[in-house]
C-alpha cells in the first residue's frame, strides 16, 4: 500500500472532524474520497499533508510512519497535494509559479525551470507560461494548481476538488488530464463534489460523514449504497 490510515481522529477543540477513520491505498490506484460538505475531507488531507498531526491514530506513507511529519519533508518524499483555494502568487507569471513546486526536487533554477516546462507542457498549459497567475480563468488557474503540485515530483497526488466551479466541458479535460496524470504513474487521492467526475476516475471511493467512514467501494457500489443515499439525500429519497 502506498498510503495506510489506522483509526486516524483528529479533534479541533471539542469538534471531532475526523473520528477513527481508517483506509488504504494501493500505488497506480484512483481513490475517491467523497461526502457531504464539512465532512472532514479537507481536514483528512491536512492531516495525511502533514499540515496537522492527527489527535490519535497513525499513517503511513511507502511503509514509514509519518505522524507528526511536516508539509515540506513529506513533499520531499513523495506526496503531494493541491489546496481546495487556490492560491498561485497571482502577480508571478505561470512558470514562475510552477518553478516554486520543482525547487523541493531540483537545486539549480535552471533546472527546475527546465522541469517545471516540462509539467506545463504535460498539462497543456505550456502556452500560458508567461501569463500572470492572477490573470487565468477559473480553469486554468486550477490546472496551475495541479501542475505546481506534479512539479514536486509526487509519487500519491492529493486533489482537493480541483473541478469545483468549472464548465461541464472544463470538467471533462479535467477528468482527462487526471487519467493521463495516472497513467504517467502517480497515485491519486481525490476530494471531489461533481459526482459524474468521481464515477468515471475512481476505482474506489471512501464516503465519509462527520468524520467517519460510512462506505466503501466501486463507484457503483457506493453510489446505491442506502447509507450514502441518506447521507446526501436524507431519510425521505431512501427506497427499501
Ligand atoms: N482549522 C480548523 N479549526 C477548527 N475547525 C475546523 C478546522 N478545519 C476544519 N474544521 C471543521 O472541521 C469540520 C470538517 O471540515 P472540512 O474538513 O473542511 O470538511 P469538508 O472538506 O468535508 O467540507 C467542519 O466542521 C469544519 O468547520
Ligand atoms: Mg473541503
Amino acid at each position: 500500500m502506498i498510503l495506510k490510515i489506522e483509526g486516524m481522529t483528529m479533534e479541533f477543540g471539542g469538534l471531532r472532524a475526523i473520528d477513527n477513520l481508517s483506509m488504504e491505498i494501493a500505488p497506480g490506484e484512483i481513490m475517491g474520497l467523497i461526502g457531504p460538505n464539512g465532512a472532514g475531507k479537507s481536514t483528512a488531507f491536512n492531516c495525511i499533508a502533514g499540515v496537522y498531526t492527527p489527535t490519535s491514530g497513525r499513517i503511513f506513507f511507502q511503509g514509514e510512519n509519518i505522524n507528526g511529519k511536516k508539509p515540506w519533508d513529506l513533499c520531499k518524499k513523495g506526496l503531494g497535494r493541491t489546496f481546495q483555494i487556490v492560491k498561485p502568487f497571482a502577480s508571478k507569471t505561470v512558470l514562475y509559479n510552477v518553478t516554486v513546486g520543482s525547487f523541493a526536487t531540483c537545486k539549480r533554477r535552471s533546472e527546475a525551470e527546465d522541469k517545471a516546462l516540462k509539467v506545463l507542457k504535460f498539462l497543456n498549459l505550456d502556452d500560458k507560461k508567461d501569463l500572470l497567475a492572477g490573470n487565468l480563468t477559473i480553469a486554468d488557474r486550477k490546472r496551475l494548481e495541479v501542475a505546481r503540485a506534479l512539479a514536486t515530483e509526487p509519487q500519491l497526488l492529493l486533489l482537493d476538488e480541483v473541478m469545483a466551479g468549472l464548465r461541464p466541458s472544463e470538467v471533462d479535460e479535467v477528468v482527462e488530464m487526471i487519467r493521463k496524470i495516472r497513467e504517467s504513474g502517480v497515485t491519486i487521492l481525490l476530494i471531489e463534489h461533481i459526482m459524474r467526475a468521481i464515477m468515471a476516475l475512481s476505482d474506489r471511493v471512501v464516503v465519509i460523514q462527520f468524520g467517519k467512514k460510512i462506505a466503501e467501494g466501486t463507484p457503483d457500489q457506493v453510489a446505491n449504497d442506502p447509507n450514502v443515499i441518506k447521507a446526501y439525500l436524507g431519510d425521505d429519497y431512501v427506497v427499501s
